[in-house]
């Protein structure tokens, strides 16, 4: 294969086998016709980039139907408003009507916080059902994809901007020659481009191979977005670790030479070599480390059912599509997932089809242990679900390594 960035050679390091739409929560009709990818992962010794072989269709992934909204999380609302009012506070303040775009702004949830504002702010959202939920919220959105196009557009509707944001989305878009060119035309001269995304440090560290699925085409490190974003003519100038999903790195760019990099960025670098961001050895020591991980939790899940203990998931999230299908487990070690989106319920988990329920099942009729797949989100679950751990109630997560607690 070609690394999407560099055209350099290169080979996979790791085979999850076929994967359906991580999204892709389907009634039973819909079995026979499920779609299936070859999930490999390959790292570029060029350029640093940790990325898919293939990846389905956008708008098999984004569309009118999209599963997954940003709001149902309350601990990302309160990230989303610490990233608004840190942007606000470091790039926007003093300007004299300021106008800040959004890639990928979902249900609303980080653009809300400059609505509410009146800071003039655009959301460019593919998937119709989500962008919806951000217009009820006062989110002034569009319904398309982020690309040349939509920026042309966007210069003709509503002029420059100066910020352009973004979370959880550049790591889902092959074509990063294209956004690039499309940020660079929105933004004006002194204009930022700032995302975050999960971060590769993190990854490989927790082996939390989850973080591979469909959607996230790549995983950053500071130096990959450096590599990438430097051959289409912006600069790394700042960056800033977040705990969020499990662990994502905040990254801002600026046009090449309109700004000074910040010497966190010089120290991160070094520190990414110092662990072997650069070396294929680290991407075989992961390897390892999935597939001990893979046994360590079909082991856990067997003796559960041994001990004909009743297992519910926490959380329907597109990670644990990735965990379900490399493991290959299903509804008889799973009882069902329990998840508070309504789009997911009454549904099944793609490929492995284990049922979806409403939350209202775990609290009327607790398991007798939980395996955590929204392990992200784990001090606000918790907090929220202290009775039932109280009372006994066991829990299973497979981050850092796998546990019953
Ligand atoms: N920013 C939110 C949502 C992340 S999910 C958060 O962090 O919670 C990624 C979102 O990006 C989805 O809503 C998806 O529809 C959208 N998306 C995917 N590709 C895109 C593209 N090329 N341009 C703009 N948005 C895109
Ligand atoms: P998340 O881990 O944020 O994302 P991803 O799909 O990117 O892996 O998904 C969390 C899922 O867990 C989401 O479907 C909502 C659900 N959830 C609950 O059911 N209860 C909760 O208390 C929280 C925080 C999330």
């Amino acid at each position: 294969m070609k690394c999407r960035i560099c055209t350099n050679s290169i080979e996979p390091f790791i085979f999850f086998g076929k994967m359906p739409i991580a999204n892709g929560f389907l009634i039973e009709n819909d079995f026979q016709n499920e779609f299936y990818f070859d999930m490999n992962t390959a790292f570029c010794e060029k350029c640093f980039t940790v990325q898919l072989e293939h990846q389905p269709n956008p708008d098999m992934m984004f569309h009118e139907n999209y599963a997954f909204f940003s709001r149902q999380s309350k601990k990302m609302k309160d990230h989303f408003k610490e990233y608004a009012d840190w942007v606000f506070k470091n790039y926007l303040i003093g300007k004299n009507d300021p106008f800040v775009i959004e890639i990928g702004s979902n249900d609303g949830i980080l653009l809300e916080n400059f609505s509410k504002k009146n800071i003039r702010h655009l959301g460019i959202e593919p998937s119709a059902n989500v962008g919806n939920e951000a217009r009820k919220h006062g989110v002034n959105t569009e319904t398309r994809f982020f690309n040349t196009d939509t920026a042309k557009h966007i210069l003709n509707k509503y002029g420059s901007a100066d910020v352009i944001l973004a979370a959880n989305v550049m790591c889902h878009i092959p074509d990063l020659k294209n956004i690039a060119e499309a940020a660079s035309n929105v933004l004006n001269k002194n204009g930022l481009l700032i995302f975050e995304d999960p971060y590769l440090g993190d990854m490989i560290e927790k082996t939390s191979y989850d973080q591979i699925y469909d959607e996230h085409v790549y995983i950053f490190s500071a130096m990959s977005i450096k590599n990438i974003f430097g051959k289409y003519g912006f600069e790394l100038i700042n960056l800033l670790p977040q705990s969020t999903h499990g662990g994502s790195m905040r990254y801002i760019l600026s046009k090449k030479g309109s700004y000074k990099a910040e010497k966190i960025v010089g120290e991160f670098l070094l520190k990414e070599k110092k662990m072997g961001l650069d070396s294929p050895k680290t991407y075989e020591k992961f390897r390892k480390n999935c597939e001990k991980s893979r046994n360590d939790l079909i082991k856990i899940l067997e003796e559960e059912k041994k001990n004909n203990n009743r297992v519910v998931a926490y959380g329907a999230t597109s990670k644990s599509t990735t965990i379900l299908n490399y493991c290959k487990i299903g509804a008889d070690l799973i009882e069902y997932i329990s998840d508070t989106t309504p789009i997911k319920q009454n549904k099944f988990s793609p490929g492995m089809h284990i049922p979806v329920k409403n939350y209202s099942n775990f609290i009327e009729a607790p398991p007798d242990t939980t395996i955590l797949f929204a392990w992200n989100h784990a001090e606000e679950i918790m907090e929220k679900e202290n009775k039932y751990t109280k009372n006994g109630g066991k829990w299973i997560v497979h981050v850092p390594n796998v546990k019953k607690f």
